[in-house]
């Protein structure tokens, strides 16, 4: 282990002990970022102390506690909530720079009539949208948006609704698991179909064999050319590799020590999810617009820290192939 990483992995360990393991985050987020920021198709190249890291954790977590986190997904998320409120994660204001479409003055064809997304977002589903650090400064910025924001923590939709900015004519929170069959279309009114879709850091919380289901049950509900925004873990980024032995529950899927899980994302297997035909057929629910790595670096300045993140961010397009899950 180089100097750094140890130097590193001494403070973040102090931090680990008092708040838990997913306080890194914290500590991330609240870190100054340098204005660093780089895209691409390829993976980051790992240190070799990175990669004795990941190879000599090859352990998984026992079958039967696999299951109970899978069981337990939903009251992981809602103490997660109780003990943070909604002071863990930070306002989402990136994603006016990295998702154009949903700032208020996006260039799009108000009258096309063709099945495209150049028509302007007017309604959005908010999936996994804890408490609104997604949504509230969306709908600040875009007077034009309506949102339906879902979670399946009870807690959060509780923590969402209690924000003074919550208002029914601009948004309208609802529990929902995006992993159950027909669950979000009947949460919505009768036939109604929204123009995108946004997934921040919500499928990476889900088990990788429920993440075809969750774009499978988006799918109902997108319009034909309508819009999927995904950001979320990449593969190797910091947090990754900072996992100890004894979270491990699959290849990149990882448990904290709260109970809540996380997945650690390939463009292929992004790609994977979306794109891949309905089963029997050759029909595909998805286009693939826009997938790949973004590398950034984050420096808290206080501790002196300086770690390489990744996430990857992509856009699907609903194609015009009807869909339903009687089919
Ligand atoms: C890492 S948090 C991200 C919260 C929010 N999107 C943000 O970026 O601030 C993951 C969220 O996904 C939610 N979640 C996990 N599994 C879900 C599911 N099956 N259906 C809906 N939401 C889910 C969790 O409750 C949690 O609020």
């Amino acid at each position: 282990m180089s100097l750094l990483n140890q130097d590193l992995d001494t403070k973040l360990s102090l931090n680990e002990n008092k708040n838990g393991l997913e306080s890194l985050d914290i500590q991330i987020n609240e870190g100054e970022e340098v204005p660093f920021q780089d895209k691409g198709h390829k993976p980051r190249e790992l240190t070799e102390d990175e990669k004795l890291k990941l190879e000599s954790d090859q352990q998984l977590v026992s079958e039967f506690k696999r299951n109970k986190y899978e069981l337990d997904a939903k009251k992981n998320w809602d103490l997660f909530y109780r003990r943070n409120k909604a002071n863990f994660f930070k306002d989402r204001y990136w994603t006016f720079r990295e998702f154009d479409e949903l700032n208020e003055d996006h260039h799009s064809i108000e009258n096309d009539e063709s099945m495209t997304s150049q028509k302007p977002i007017k309604k959005l589903i908010e999936i996994g949208c804890g408490v609104g650090n997604f949504m509230y400064p969306l709908i600040k910025n875009n007077k034009h948006i309506f949102v339906y924001a879902c979670d399946f923590s009870t807690d959060a939709i509780q923590l969402l609704k209690s924000n003074p900015d919550y208002d029914t004519n601009r948004c309208l929170g609802f529990v929902c698991d995006i992993t159950k069959e027909n669950y979000l279309k009947e949460c919505l009114p009768e036939n109604e179909l929204v123009d995108a879709v946004t997934l921040i850091f919500v499928l990476s919380a889900i088990h990788p064999d429920k993440m075809r289901k969750a774009a499978e049950n988006i799918a109902q509900v997108l319009r034909p050319g309508g819009i999927v925004f995904v950001r979320d873990y990449g593969i190797y980024d910091h947090s990754m590799i900072r996992f100890e032995k004894g979270h491990k529950l699959d290849e990149k899927f990882y448990v904290r020590q709260d109970g809540t899980r996380t997945f650690f994302f390939s463009l292929e297997e992004i790609e994977n999810i979306f794109l891949k035909p309905v089963e029997n057929s050759d029909v595909k629910l998805f286009e693939k617009s826009i997938n790949e790595y973004v590398f950034r670096e984050t420096v808290n300045v206080k501790e002196n820290l300086r770690v390489p993140r990744v996430f990857i961010q992509s856009k699907f397009i609903r194609t015009n192939s009807h869909f339903s899950r009687t089919c």
